[in-house]
């Protein structure tokens, strides 16, 4: 694929706190943010909705067929919109987070969703946070983040966002997956964000950038 745009790929585990990171990044360096993982997010609630069990990967890609997705733009941040509902907060539910592994190891709506990611960039630059950006989204982008932080942290960030969320056991079923598996990417730059501020891994994901070939 060949843009004249630029990809920051960022990626790590759960409540790594990437998100958080990739939208102060994308803020200072003037790019748009797009949150992938709230797209399968999406795709799991719907999923749920409609009464489908998530393990029934015929069920799934059936229904999936018939979901009309549309990926935006508000104030800098992506957004999603099923059969026109726009998400927000059901995106972080109990069922979604326990679901969402399983949806988003579907070979197929894998496929659909990378081409919806893979599209923001034929009009910006672009900060997107995933699990395998670095490596199956944008492979050819220089600029790869990794932001990791240990089990125990990640686990006390979830509980203090009052969100009840098996970090360590959806890491494992996103890093073992056969299909775009979470993992270091490479040529990506590590940060461990355990025993930092969001202030001070932002810093180190800048400097990393610019360690990268970054140009303001
Ligand atoms: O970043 P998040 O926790 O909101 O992501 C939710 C889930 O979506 C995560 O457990 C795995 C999946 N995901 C993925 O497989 N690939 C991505 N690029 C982003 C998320």
């Amino acid at each position: 694929m060949s843009t004249p745009h630029r990809a920051v790929a960022i990626d790590g585990p759960a409540a790594s706190g990437k998100s958080t990171v990739a939208k102060r990044l994308a803020t200072s360096l003037g790019l748009i943010m797009v949150n992938s993982g709230a797209m399968y997010r999406a795709v799991t609630w719907q999923i749920l909705q409609d009464g489908i069990n998530p393990r029934d990967e015929a069920a799934v890609l059936q229904a999936l067929d018939l979901m009309e997705i549309h990926c935006g733009m508000e104030d800098g941040l992506s957004t999603i919109t099923i059969n026109g509902r726009l998400l927000g907060s059901e995106l972080r539910s109990p069922e979604v987070n326990d679901h969402v592994s399983k949806i988003a190891s579907i070979p197929p709506l894998r496929a659909r969703l990378v081409a919806m990611q893979r599209s923001y960039l034929k009009e910006n630059d672009l900060v997107m946070e995933g699990r395998d950006i670095g490596s199956v989204v944008f492979p050819q982008t220089p600029f790869k983040i990794y932001i990791d932080a240990s089990e125990e942290v990640r686990a006390a960030r979830r509980s203090k966002d009052g969100e009840a969320d098996a970090v360590a056991a959806r890491d494992a079923q996103d890093s073992q997956r056969k299909t775009s598996p979470l993992k270091i990417s490479d040529g990506a730059i590590v940060i461990d964000s355990s025993d930092l501020t969001i202030q001070q891994t932002v810093e180190e994901a800048h400097k990393a950038l610019i360690k990268l070939g970054w140009e303001d």
